[in-house]
């Protein structure tokens, strides 16, 4: 069996959580393989939003496991607060969700580290949501991170003593106040509960699923636009965010990939600093963001708005072996009678579809034609002349087939333009 993946091709919150929500039907197992609570997965569901941050976004599906794979880093805390969110809904959380015992955990300090690095930076912050990721991170490539298994070993307290002392050293260089010991607290009885969920050995549990003809759809958090080595660095979060991800994150061969479903706004949204050259810092971008509701889905901030951005677009396909293009928030473009498609980048004096090396200091004009808005979009009428040639423009541009138009937040506001044939 093969592992599809759906992701974000642009600076996250595409509208993943939507899509792998629906498509979850399909699938026996829903993995998370990257990130951590630092990514807010928005699903409505009969009329009510649920917010996800650690929890794969299959968790609504009956009889579906939604693994946490090795390559996410988890903060207990936040995680059993889902958890308790979830369970007082209803869902058996025990029952669906599995995590890998490789997986690193994020403890109070690293979330203390986080802010402290981010006031010491002053303007040239990254905007990190401030859940501890960067520093996580570091702890695991640094090769001194703590894992889910070890909260089960016999010397957990004394590694976990051994890693906080070695932070608050470091924390000694920054002109930062903390007040550690309620975090800590709240952090322990959270991973003495964590105790009671089911963890495994990530290589056997995934490779023997796929052996038994388990179908897989790895679900991706943040976007292609802040992976840590091919984003718009260093305004990037910590983790690989593409398709290759997925092997490292879950511990499967490239050759189980199949389906790379890559998720894009109609338009394009960043939230945080960093390069965003379709930007409309001006009452365009106002209004997308007042009818997009573009506020973040984990810290609220309001998210930067502009126009699609081609380039950046295909670059991120080109990354990620994009199969097939998922396009959400079509109806937003309905309050406006035209919109926006950038299809070049003017920089050095030249006209170009690449990207620069420098993103943060090269001055890019973007070059932007515009199309005509469709109106409503009605499930049992034929396709709209205007949406079908944007469509087919976008489809020309990336060659890459759009296989769905998402058309509001709601599970069922999809139209499949592949008759069912979205899946392999
Ligand atoms: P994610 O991080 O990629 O899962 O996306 P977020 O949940 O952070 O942000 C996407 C937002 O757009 C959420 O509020 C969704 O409910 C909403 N959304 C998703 N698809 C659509 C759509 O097609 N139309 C509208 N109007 N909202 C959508
Ligand atoms: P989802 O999965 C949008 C951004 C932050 C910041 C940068 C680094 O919901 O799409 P970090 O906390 O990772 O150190 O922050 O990355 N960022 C996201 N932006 N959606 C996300 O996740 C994000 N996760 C991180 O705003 O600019
Ligand atoms: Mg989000």
């Amino acid at each position: 069996m093969q592992v599809d993946v759906i992701l974000g091709l642009q600076w996250g919150d595409e509208g993943k959580g939507k899509i792998v929500d629906y498509l979850a039907d399909k699938y026996d197992i829903i993995a998370r393989f990257q990130g951590g609570p630092n990514a807010g997965h928005t699903l409505v569901i009969d009329g009510k939003k649920h917010v996800l941050h650690t929890v794969p976004s299959g968790i609504f599906r009956e009889g579906k496991i939604n693994y946490i794979g090795n390559g996410v880093v988890i903060d207990p805390i936040t995680l059993m607060k889902e958890i308790d969110t979830l369970e007082k809904e209803g869902v058996p959380v025990k029952e669906r969700m599995i995590i890998s015992k490789r997986a690193n955990l994020i403890l109070p300090t690293h979330k203390i580290l986080d802010a402290a690095s981010e006031s010491s930076k002053g303007s040239s912050k990254i905007g990190s949501t401030l859940k501890g990721i960067g520093p996580t991170y570091m702890d695991k490539t640094g090769r001194n991170g703590l894992r889910i298994g070890d909260i089960l070993e016999e010397d957990f307290i004394v590694k976990y003593e051994l890693l906080k002392n070695k932070h608050l050293q470091l924390l000694q260089i920054y002109n930062h106040s903390f007040e550690l010991e309620p975090m800590e607290e709240e952090w322990m009885n959270a991973v003495e509960r964590l105790k009671e969920y089911r963890q495994v050995e990530s290589v056997y549990f995934i490779n023997e699923s796929l052996k038994k003809g388990k179908r897989i759809l790895a679900e991706g958090a943040q976007g292609s636009m802040l992976d840590i080595d091919f984003g718009t660095y260093p305004f990037v979060t910590s983790s690989n965010t593409i398709s290759a991800a997925v092997c490292t994150g879950l511990g499967i061969s490239p050759k189980h990939i199949g389906e790379v479903i890559g998720i894009t706004k109609a338009y394009c949204t960043r939230v945080g600093s960093g390069p965003f050259p379709t930007e409309l810092d001006n009452e365009v971008g106002e209004k997308l963001r007042k009818e997009g509701g573009e506020f973040g889905a984990t810290t609220g901030r309001p998210r930067r708005c502009g126009w699609i951005d081609l380039p950046a677009l295909n670059y991120a396909c080109l990354i990620n072996g994009v199969t097939k293009i998922i396009i959400t928030k079509a109806d937003i473009l309905n309050a406006f009678d035209e919109f926006g498609v950038t299809t070049h980048y003017k920089y050095d004096n030249k006209e170009t579809k690449d990207l620069p090396y420098d993103m943060v200091n090269k001055v890019i004009k973007p070059t932007t034609i515009f199309f005509k808005s469709w109106g409503n979009i009605e499930h049992d009428q034929p396709l709209k002349e205007e949406l079908k040639n944007y469509i087919d423009y976008l489809e020309k541009y990336l060659n890459i087939p759009v296989a769905m138009v998402s058309n509001g937040p709601g599970r069922e506001q999809l139209i499949d333009l592949t008759e069912g044939k979205l899946l392999a």
